[in-house]
């Protein structure tokens, strides 16, 4: 029996544009039309549905649950503010806190309003202003409602997605564009931060919480060979680190949010500087479970991240975990396996506080549509059914009683 403080916040996470549906306005909807991808379509009907979601979150006993704000929606085009969309927000805020739910609200989840991926987007001087413009707007008007915010998702993702790799929308590929894009999303969070403490305080409402949410993979070397362990060393601090300790040094982190998935396994066959930053094990000699992914599934991993994030000296949120599987036991091992990694960092003295599931419904996985299953609740993406799964009944009786049973 393992068992979790009283005062921990347990839960799921969503974002807008994987659950919402029909986010007409964004660069990812153009980006799937123009490219032949699945297109998002009306995704889960959350926009609509998001009440009886809840009413479900409730029944599932989380007193957590962390959403997305659409910026395509409060800003369809620049400068014109949606009265609709932010009491939209508004209503979905009050009906979390109705049922005695807390919000934790991100700004930016990956996707942009078209205009701003026009003229520019990340890469462009103006973003970090016009991110600032769409956040005040927000923040003025959820502020009584919404203590946690996380201002940008997975920043490390989103430019090397999207700028490096070119995968997923502008698709890019430019180390230049990369490092205005890794430096204005920097800034942009440093500005939030300090904008939104700024109007809490002009508002005269309790310190909030800001962050954004940290992908960190555990970044393992295949062997100990010196260029393994170099080229392990620079990963860790490029993908995991970096952006952190820049936040950290300017002061804008109350807690950190980590997401957290799977395991990146380092073997390097050549000291090209290439091969040391991305060469990965194409071997199958160290093997483990992977998700529907393919991604490795590696549960010791969590707790060797939250170690790496004792150095801050800050809350840690597990602000993303979770696999996406066809076969739901699956997913409830994942889950009970990284519970237990969180409880081992929490032994050894990092300060977790809460832990959100990714996610809480299935929904638009991005580049790869409707396929993968991450849901506690299973999607009918024909009648748009809810049904929620065993894991999630599990889950909710560790989230009622704080005790994980192994
Ligand atoms: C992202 C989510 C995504 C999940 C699974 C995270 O990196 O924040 O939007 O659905 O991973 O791929």
């Amino acid at each position: 029996m393992i068992q979790f403080p009283k005062e921990f916040y347990w839960g799921a996470a969503t974002s807008s544009y994987q659950v919402e549906g029909n986010n007409l306005n964004a660069d990812w909807w153009a980006w799937e039309k123009k490219t032949g991808h699945e297109n998002s379509g009306p995704a889960c009907r959350h926009y609509e549905l998001f009440e009886q979601d809840f009413d479900l979150v409730k029944s599932l006993n989380h007193n957590a649950h962390r959403l997305s704000i659409e910026w395509s929606r409060i800003e369809p085009r620049e400068g014109e503010f949606s009265d609709e969309a932010i009491v939209h927000y508004i209503n979905v805020i009050r009906a979390l806190r109705t049922r005695g739910i807390e919000p934790m609200v991100t700004l930016h989840h990956f996707t942009n309003p078209q205009w701003f991926a026009d003229s520019g987007g990340w890469s462009d001087a103006r973003s970090m202003k016009r991110f600032l413009r769409y956040g005040e707007f927000v923040t003025r008007a959820l502020a009584r409602g919404v203590h946690f915010w996380f201002t940008i998702n997975e920043p490390t993702v989103y430019f090397s997605h999207s700028f490096l790799w070119g995968m997923w929308p502008p698709q890019k590929k430019s180390i230049l564009q990369t490092k205005a894009v890794y430096h204005n999303l920097n800034e942009a969070h440093i500005e939030a931060y300090r904008m939104i403490h700024r109007i809490y305080k002009e508002l005269k409402v309790d310190k909030p919480a800001v962050s954004i949410a940290q992908h960190m993979q555990a970044i393992v070397g295949c062997d100990k060979r010196l260029r393994n362990r170099l080229a392990v060393a620079m990963r860790k601090q490029i993908y995991n680190f970096a952006v952190l300790d820049h936040l950290a040094h300017y002061r804008t982190l109350d807690f950190i949010g980590l997401n957290y998935y799977s395991r990146h396994l380092v073997d390097v066959h050549s000291w090209w500087i290439g091969n040391l930053l991305m060469e990965k094990c194409s071997d199958n000699h160290h093997p483990c479970k992977k998700n529907g992914l393919g991604w490795d599934i590696y549960p010791q991993g969590l707790s060797q991240v939250l170690l790496e994030l004792k150095k801050y000296k800050l809350p840690v949120i597990v602000a993303e975990n979770g696999i996406c599987t066809s076969d739901d036991n699956e997913r409830w091992e994942y889950i009970q396996s990284h519970l237990k990694n969180v409880r081992l960092a929490m032994d050894q003295g990092v300060n977790v506080t809460g832990y959100l599931y990714w996610s809480l419904m299935d929904n638009f996985e991005w580049a790869e549509g409707f396929k993968p299953r991450f849901g506690l609740i299973d999607i009918d993406f024909k009648t748009y059914q809810r049904t929620v799964r065993d894991s999630a009944t599990k889950f909710a009786q560790v989230c009622k009683t704080g005790i994980l049973e192994v």
